[in-house]
């Protein structure tokens, strides 16, 4: 039986390094997101240089049944997915009052809803088969609270504690599922559409390579959540010595997303 690694937001940024990752690895790809043009461009090359089967599901998973839609495509194409990695997802940034309502949204069908919904549709299979991982990209943003990215910040919240429980929940069972969550990530897409002033961020911004770096010591070993870099480590790990307060309030400058009231 052929296996499938199936990618969400493959089209530009992280999901495309890790699309090119696991096809130079060998996997077979399910490469998702809306922008299928660029899902096909990177399908071809991806074929011709790695010489993997790479299938392309052009969806919007900000739409109601979305998962299903993708499960479905996977079934109608007979395509065995034995590793989901849940990277679409995106921030808005700026007070949540002047926050357009279809925006947040889409951000937390995306973010959440999207993302545990094709774990609920792709798991009972890997179950069944007693093969499978589940690879969900989060943030650093979902320790605490990020003042001017609030709502999302809490999206990513839900992702650490999503993957937490599930992790000891698939404990004996062949299953895993373990979070990558990067700290700021070179990828101007993500602060473009989500309006965060690149220019004020007071953190080291990362390469994507950093992610496939994470990722593939995820595959490799037995961690719940990684935390890429040493700075990433470092700023999550030493909130536990640290007021609350104090914690939210260093993420506020160190992001730079605040807006005055
Ligand atoms: N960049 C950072 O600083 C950073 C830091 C920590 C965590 N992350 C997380 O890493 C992940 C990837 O971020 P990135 O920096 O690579 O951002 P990006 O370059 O903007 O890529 C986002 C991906 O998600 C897809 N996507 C967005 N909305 C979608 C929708 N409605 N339906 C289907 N796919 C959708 C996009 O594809 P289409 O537009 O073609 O749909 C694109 O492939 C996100 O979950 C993000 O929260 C990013």
């Amino acid at each position: 039986m052929n296996f499938y690694t199936l990618i969400t937001g493959a089209s530009t940024g992280i999901g495309k390094y890790l699309a090119e990752d696991f096809a130079r690895m060998g996997d077979n790809l399910v490469l998702v997101a809306r922008s299928k043009d660029k899902l096909e461009a990177l399908a071809g090359e991806l074929r011709r240089s790695c010489g993997v089967e790479v299938h392309v599901c052009g969806q919007d998973l900000s739409e109601p049944g979305a998962a299903s839609k993708v499960f479905e495509f996977c079934e109608q194409m007979g395509l065995a997915i034995d590793k989901l990695v849940n990277c679409a997802g995106f921030s808005i940034a700026g007070n949540i009052e002047r926050m357009d309502e279809d925006a947040f949204v889409q951000m937390t069908s995306v973010n959440m809803v999207a993302l545990a919904l094709l774990i609920r549709r792709f798991l009972p299979a890997m179950l069944a088969r007693r093969r499978g991982t589940v690879v969900n990209i989060a943030s650093v943003a979902g320790f605490q609270g990020v003042p001017g990215m609030a709502c999302y910040s809490a999206s990513k919240a839900f992702v650490v504690n999503l993957t937490e429980a599930l992790f000891m929940e698939l404990q004996g069972t062949a299953i895993r599922v373990f979070a990558v969550c990067p700290g700021f990530i070179d990828t101007d897409d993500f602060f473009n559409r989500a309006g965060h002033d690149r220019s004020k961020i007071k953190v080291p911004v990362s390469s994507p390579q950093v992610v496939v770096k994470a990722v593939r010591q995820g595959l490799a070993g037995n961690a719940m959540v990684i935390l890429p870099t040493f700075f990433d480590r470092l700023l999550i790990n030493s909130q536990r010595f640290v007021p609350r307060k104090l914690v939210v309030l260093i993420g506020s400058f160190l992001a730079g997303a605040m807006e005055k009231r």
